[in-house]
């Protein structure tokens, strides 16, 4: 194995703990000024008493809100925040709440800079390079996608059935982590969650530059993900288990356990256009297609990762091709256990209409047919999306 040359730079200030908002919310936002434009989603914060609380503490603060940005956020959100932002003169974002929320901060944190149409930054994601960027200080609600501490961020433009992915500048300037706020996060968005954090793993994990650091890193990352996700759904205040999780999430994504790679993704391109159609959970999503793609892409050049894979993360035993097998179906029955969907239909994905469209746009985007760990044309694509009808060789 040769080890690929890399620089890793990560800035993001991180605030991990219970209650330190409290503490030190106002002078981690004060830092950047007094003019917040305060981003949230649809009113969990608001149930669980946390806008009262970031309220009290910015108290002094002149503050603007943007609130209602939705799951899978939708670029019009984008647009609004861009407008509040420019015609307020922000000079920081405070962002409350999961990966789609901060999304769509981080997106508008760039877009304050730019006179046009914010969409055309999603497109290109070249033109935030040339673009100042607010600074965006986090609380994070949810433990899933490890935007807190990354440059992406996915945004969807439903008018052209477009969910595409851009990275800006710069990653959050400091995220609050604080596994409490995430006791009530439903069953449906926990296991989601854990299945995307799985999948950022397994996307990084099977590429042909992975080093033995990293490796081990994401090894022991998917033994948490695997071992604290039914602990959280069983006792949702489990404060331990809910702090592994946001802390392995933020790990699985912040660019460290992928230094050394050389692949694009596979499954996520995939899991876009399942989204950009029919506005699906993304893990939910994910948790479905991974492992047909695992088993569609193992052959003889790809056995000996999974069952690196099969030994290490699921401790199996035995011959490769048998450990690389029981490491899909544990993968499979995992995803099972924590009791989401696993077949598109049960997602309301009743028929094969899109699924050229969808497979020609994931190739595209994903660049699959180049980058992937396995290349991946049109129609391979499309094989997956039909394997993923049935639970057919999984049961
Ligand atoms: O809108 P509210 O009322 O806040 O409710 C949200 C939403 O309905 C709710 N929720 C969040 N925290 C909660 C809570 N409910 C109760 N208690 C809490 N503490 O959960 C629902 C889902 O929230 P969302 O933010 O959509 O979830 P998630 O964090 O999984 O983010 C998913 C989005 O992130 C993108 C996905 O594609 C998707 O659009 N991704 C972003 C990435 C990145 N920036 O690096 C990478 C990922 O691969 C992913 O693609
Ligand atoms: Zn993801």
């Amino acid at each position: 194995m040769v080890m690929n040359s890399f620089e890793f730079h990560n800035t993001t200030d991180i605030r991990f703990g219970q209650g330190l908002i409290d503490q030190q919310l106002a002078e981690a936002v004060g830092q950047f000024g007094h003019r917040v434009l305060l981003v949230y989603g649809g009113g969990s914060i608001k149930k669980m008493g946390l806008y009262d609380r970031v309220i009290k503490d910015l108290a002094g603060f002149e503050m603007v809100e943007l609130s209602g940005v939705e799951p899978n956020p939708k670029i019009e959100s984008v647009r609004q925040g861009q407008k509040l932002a420019q015609e307020h003169d922000s000079q920081v974002i405070l962002a409350v709440g999961g990966g789609s929320v901060i999304d769509a901060a981080k997106v508008i944190a760039s877009a304050k800079f730019y006179q046009g149409d914010p969409w055309d930054l999603v497109v290109d994601s070249s033109k935030r390079a040339q673009l100042d960027q607010l600074p965006v200080v986090d609380i994070l609600t949810l433990s899933a996608t490890g935007t807190e501490m990354n440059t992406g961020s996915v945004i969807s433009n439903p008018e052209t059935h477009q969910k595409l992915g851009t990275a800006g500048p710069h990653t959050p300037a400091v995220s609050f982590l604080d596994p409490s706020l995430t006791y009530s996060v439903s069953a449906w968005q926990t296991a989601a969650g854990a299945m995307d954090i799985f999948s950022h793993l397994t996307e990084q994990y099977f590429d042909q530059g992975s080093s033995d650091v990293t490796s081990g890193m994401m090894e022991g990352l998917f033994r948490t993900v695997i071992k604290n996700a039914p602990l959280a759904l069983e006792n949702p205040k489990d404060y331990d288990a809910r702090g592994e999780l946001m802390w392995a999430a933020t790990m699985a994504l912040n660019g460290i356990v992928r230094v050394t790679n050389q692949n694009g993704w596979s499954v996520h391109p995939m899991e876009h256009e399942l989204s950009a159609y029919y506005d699906i959970t993304h893990g939910v999503g994910l948790g479905i297609l991974t492992p047909r793609w695992m088993s569609y892409i193992l052959n003889e050049n790809t056995m000996a990762r999974f069952a690196q894979f099969g030994r290490n993360v699921w401790g199996l035993d035995g011959s490769d091709d048998s450990v690389s097998r029981s490491a899909i179906q544990a993968t499979f029955d995992w995803n099972r256990s924590l009791k989401v969907p696993t077949t598109l239909p049960e997602v309301g994905i009743a028929d094969d209409s899109h699924f050229e469209a969808m497979a020609e746009a994931a190739v595209k985007n994903g660049r699959l047919d180049q980058r992937a760990y396995v290349p991946l044309q049109i129609a391979d694509v499309v094989n997956l999306y039909q394997a993923s009808m049935t639970n057919q060789g999984f049961e």
